[in-house]
């Protein structure tokens, strides 16, 4: 048996590849292998000898396996070594330009909204798509029998009636994570909340699906002022002007008191949409003081805090940024659309590269 040891140990040290190492399992420890053969012998031995010659043959095959598989996978890392030598990529090639994708505009113009407001000391939050009519609704000062709720063709993904679970929605509106975020984070607080929110509604400025930005800010002195300064730095820098007009129309959101929506001065002439002319208006943001209601259902005392918040619409700046006067066109997935108005994939927009060049 030792010799077998001996042998078998060296034969599978000294061997150079995969298929020897293979060959030597089968003469050892395969069917007819030369331990398997001994292992064999041991029915014609004496009681006495194979208590001795049993669990020492055992053991040999349980070694010259170990060593077998030991081999095995030093072989394999030798040969990976092997090919991590010869193999190389260039990582600084450039991509295949005939078949470069784009960023899509909504894309484009969410990465931009991020990046102004993110200079002007603003955190980025989230919340989910599915929310419960509580968030959605309850939260901001929108009880059950309130008409908003009628007036925002909610997608309800289950009512109170269907089941005992808390209704749900498809969030009509970023506002939700207003909450979300003042019972995460308490005040002061400022953040922006870029999302998909949901409406039945379908025409050349609406779509079922679309996106907004929210903004809140909440401290111990903070005014309409404020609010004002936010949204007219926030118009300038995105459009990429020194000035574009806008109108506060005195308003009325269940959530902010006062309210104000705000237009952009644009023109539709001609089927162009241009921006900072002409004598239309587009809508493109709620926005108001927050209800102290609201700063309640957040956890926030609103005998101490005040703040002011908004929703955007991010596909409505990208018409007027961009000129694209259809709005259900970002959603056909046309990819000679998406060719003309999208972006190139590393293009990040920033205040310092500038926004969209
Ligand atoms: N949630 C409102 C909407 O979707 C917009 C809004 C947000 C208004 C915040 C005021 C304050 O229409």
């Amino acid at each position: 048996m030792d010799d077998l040891r001996v042998k078998y140990l060296k034969l599978i040290a000294d061997a150079s590849d995969e298929s020897s190492l293979e060959d030597l399992r089968v003469q050892a420890v395969g069917k007819k292998g030369e331990i398997s053969l001994q292992m064999r012998s041991l029915g014609k031995m004496t009681p006495e000898e194979r208590q001795l010659a049993g669990p020492a043959l055992n053991t040999l095959k349980d070694e010259v396996n170990s060593a077998l598989l030991a081999r095995r996978s030093s072989l394999a890392d030798a040969a990976l070594e092997e090919r991590l030598k010869s193999e190389w990529l260039d990582v600084t090639l450039p991509s295949r330009t005939e078949r470069q994708g784009s960023i899509h505009p909504i894309s484009q113009v969410w990465e931009e909204v991020i990046a102004i407001f993110a200079d002007l000391g603003f955190g980025v939050a989230e919340g989910p798509q599915i929310e419960s009519d509580w968030y959605n609704f309850d939260a901001l000062n929108i009880p059950g029998h309130h008409p908003a709720r009628a007036e925002m063709d909610t997608f309800y993904t289950y009512r109170a009636e269907d089941d005992d679970r808390p209704p749900h929605v498809l969030r009509t509106h970023t506002s939700p994570v207003q909450i979300r975020s003042m019972e995460k984070m308490g005040a002061p607080l400022r953040i922006i909340c870029p999302g998909r929110v949901y409406r039945a509604d379908y025409d050349q400025t609406h779509t079922p699906m679309f996106h907004q930005v929210e903004g809140l800010a909440v401290d111990t002195d903070i005014s309409m002022a404020n609010l004002k300064w936010c949204l007219e730095e926030f118009v300038k820098a995105f459009f990429e002007v020194d000035s574009v007009e806008l109108r506060f129309r005195a308003s009325h959101f269940p959530f902010t008191e006062p309210s104000a929506e705000v237009d952009i001065r644009c023109s539709w002439s001609g089927g162009q949409l241009k921006v900072g002319e002409g004598n239309d208006w587009m809508e493109i943001l709620g926005s108001g003081m927050v209800h102290p209601k609201v700063l309640k259902a957040g956890g926030i005392d609103p005998q101490k805090y005040q703040g002011f918040a908004f929703g955007l619409g991010i596909d409505r700046i990208a018409m007027l940024k961009y000129g694209i006067p259809d709005l259900r066109a970002f959603f056909d997935s046309d990819l000679r659309w998406l060719r003309h108005y999208g972006f190139l994939a590393l293009d990040k927009p920033g205040l310092i590269s500038g926004l969209s060049s």
